[in-house]
């Protein structure tokens, strides 16, 4: 399992359905699926790690100015395909037919999230679904 958000600029450009049918083309399924509003206080929180760096308070701007999609994904390798799929973080050296490729912006605005290693995703996950909620979507 891995855990997807696809930003704010890809939800304005209308391209839910695009960055999803690219998830589910490279072999992933939609567990669990949400639309929210992040608060200052949860982009803050979920980009911790990145506290440090010059990008941080226009990280949180950005991921804070409209809604976004969390989803959990699951399949062989998830983290990885999930990873494969989105492209490079910076969208001008994502490979053709990744989701930055085609739905992102620039580095700061690329379309969507995805955890970078099993161990990140549980805790990803565990950020946005609760274990009940995901049980009752298991199939
Ligand atoms: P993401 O994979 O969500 O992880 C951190 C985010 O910070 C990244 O995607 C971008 O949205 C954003 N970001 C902005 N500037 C940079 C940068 N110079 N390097 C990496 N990430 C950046």
């Amino acid at each position: 399992r891995t855990l997807s958000i696809i930003k704010p600029d890809a939800v304005a450009k209308n391209v839910i359905g695009g960055v999803t049918a690219k998830l589910e083309g490279a072999g992933l399924r939609i567990l669990a699926s949400k639309m929210v509003r992040l608060t200052e206080a949860q982009a803050k929180a979920f980009y911790a790690v990145h506290a440090e760096r010059g990008f941080y308070n226009d990280l949180v701007k950005f991921m804070t100015e409209g809604p976004v999609v969390v989803q959990v994904l699951e399949g062989e390798n998830a983290v990885a395909a999930n990873r494969a799929i989105m492209g490079a973080t910076n969208p001008e050296k994502a490979d053709a037919g990744t989701i930055r490729k085609e739905f992102a912006t620039n580095i700061e605005r690329n379309a969507v999230h995805g955890s970078d290693a099993a161990e990140t995703a549980k805790e990803e996950i565990a950020f946005f679904f609760s274990t009940a909620e995901l049980a009752a979507l298991a199939r």
